[in-house]
């Protein structure tokens, strides 16, 4: 994950314009979101939102590249048709591992992430994947907050982790209550990242 413009806050906390209609106000559940899989035609919309997310946001080829592997998933967040969010994870024999995970700026602090996780946290079970992990950077203080509120601990510290500025990456970990399948609890595989 990059240092960047993570901290940006939108002024209005709990209302904001939404495709021409207006100002609408809503409260953070009402935020009402389609979470599906990422089709090709979402990229444009997806590299706009990684583009205000990140100093070395992926490219189209990073994307494309993450999910050509078989055990790669993108999904996106939508709300009135328009792509506010996404996500891209891989999946591993006991865990769910996130690659990338953003929000459209004027779309934070009105629990799309939540919203996001929520989904997540669904396809885990007790028997088989029971954890959720990432890698952020040690800079990145908001997203460090945001996975800590969604009950995600840091387990371990990899250090240099990241090759642009050598900078050290907290590895956060989401467990399921009472899992019965706790191998595998940190990856010695420091090649698992959340961006780069
Ligand atoms: C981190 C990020 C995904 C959070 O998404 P979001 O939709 O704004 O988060 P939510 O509104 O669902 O926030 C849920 C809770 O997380 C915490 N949180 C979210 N953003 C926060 C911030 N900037 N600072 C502190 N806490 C924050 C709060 O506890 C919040 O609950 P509250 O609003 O009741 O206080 C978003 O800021 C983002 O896209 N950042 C840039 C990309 C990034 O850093 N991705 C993660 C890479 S590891």
């Amino acid at each position: 994950m990059q240092s960047g413009h993570q901290g940006r806050y939108p002024r209005r906390r709990l209302a904001f314009t939404v495709g021409g209609t207006g100002m609408e106000s809503r409260t953070k559940d009402q935020v009402k979101l389609h979470i599906r899989w990422m089709i090709r035609r979402d990229m444009p919309e997806v590299l706009a939102i990684e583009g205000g997310c990140f100093d070395h946001p992926w490219t189209e080829e990073d994307f494309l590249q993450a999910l050509r592997q078989r055990n790669c998933i993108g999904m996106i967040a939508e709300h009135e048709e328009r792509v506010i969010g996404f996500m891209i994870y891989e999946l591993h024999r006991s865990r769910l591992h996130l690659l990338n995970f953003g929000v459209s700026p004027e779309f934070r602090k009105i629990g799309v992430g939540r919203q996001m996780i929520n989904k997540l946290v669904t396809k885990l079970s007790h028997h088989r994947r029971t954890r959720v992990t990432l890698a952020v950077r040690e800079g990145n203080l908001p997203a460090q907050l945001f996975f800590r509120s969604q009950k995600f601990v840091a387990v371990k510290v990899l250090r240099g982790f990241y090759g642009d500025n050598g900078e050290d990456a907290y590895f956060m970990q989401y467990q399921l209550q009472n899992a019965v399948n706790d191998e595998d609890l940190v990856p010695e595989d420091a090649s698992i990242s959340m961006e780069d």
